[in-house]
């Protein structure tokens, strides 16, 4: 038995397995497993913690994690993918420099191993073969997170039309005005005595007073699909005059620069 460069028996064996390292000599291997610290975790530990700041890389070498995601609009929280033996996290941190895009939590007691940011620039840079092998485990995420966005997508949206065909054709109508606008503040200007009725069915649907985008640009799409691009452009000319005339400027030019023809601004 061998004790590697850390202390630790088999550390280059365990480091051969994994794919990010596939390419790299045992020479270099060895090297690197002096500058990697392995950590232990139970189950329902947090590995790290979405929101904070990364600085290093992880490599799980036993056990299980979970991925989860909070979204902080709507105050959902999901586990959206699972990680095993071999793989490595926390690199999106370290190349973007955002804060850590998920929480990792132990599903059975795991031990993971910790390259701090300064060894990890300095693998890449040593290494093209490891930086391939992160890229193309991003490009798997991507894959598989656009996938997961589209089938969500899809039902939200179903569920949008299925409850904008339950309103009474003017509250529809309301409500699809409304999709036009930037900021839902500007809705009294627009509907007046029906300003309350407007709001409160934009929130049944799922558009929110603080600004959430998504299930509004999902009835703007059934505006177009309804009336066609060029109707809806019409619209917005309609709308921002009717706002300027209001005094609401701003909501007049976003209503403009959102819709209008490129050429007439
Ligand atoms: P980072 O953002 O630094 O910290 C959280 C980590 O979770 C992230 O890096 C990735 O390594 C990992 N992660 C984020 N999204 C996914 C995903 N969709 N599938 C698998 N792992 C992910």
């Amino acid at each position: 038995m061998t004790p590697s460069l850390s202390g630790e028996p088999h550390l280059e064996d365990t480091l051969t397995r994994i794919p990010l390292f596939a390419e790299i000599d045992r020479v270099a291997l060895a090297q690197l497993a002096a500058h990697l610290d392995p950590i232990e975790f139970q189950e329902g530990d947090t590995v790290c913690r979405q929101g904070e700041p990364g600085d290093c890389l992880y490599l799980l070498t036993s056990g299980r994690l979970g991925v989860h995601v909070h979204e902080a609009e709507s105050g959902a929280s999901r586990r959206i993918d699972g990680l095993g033996p071999g793989d490595f996290f926390g690199e999106m941190a370290l190349l973007t420099g955002e804060p850590r895009s998920a929480t990792i939590r132990a599903e059975l007691p795991s031990r993971v191993l910790r390259l701090d940011r300064e060894r990890f620039e300095a693998l890449v840079r040593a290494q093209p073969s490891s930086f391939l092998a992160i890229a193309r485990v991003l490009s798997r995420r991507l894959a598989a997170a656009n996938r997961i966005r589209l089938v969500e997508e899809q039902a939200l949206a179903a569920g949008v039309e299925a409850s904008l065909d339950r309103l009474p054709p003017e509250r529809r109508e309301s409500v699809m005005e409304a999709s036009l606008l930037d900021e839902p503040a500007d809705l009294a200007i627009l509907s007046g005595d029906h300003a309350d009725t407007l709001r409160m069915d934009l929130e049944t649907l799922g558009v929110r007073r603080e600004g959430g985008t998504v299930v509004r640009d999902l009835i703007r799409d059934q505006l177009r699909r309804d009336e066609g691009p060029s109707q809806v452009r019409r619209r917005a000319e309609v709308l921002s005059l009717r706002l300027a005339a209001a005094g609401a400027w701003d909501a007049a030019l976003g209503v403009r620069a959102a819709h209008a023809d490129a050429h007439s601004l």
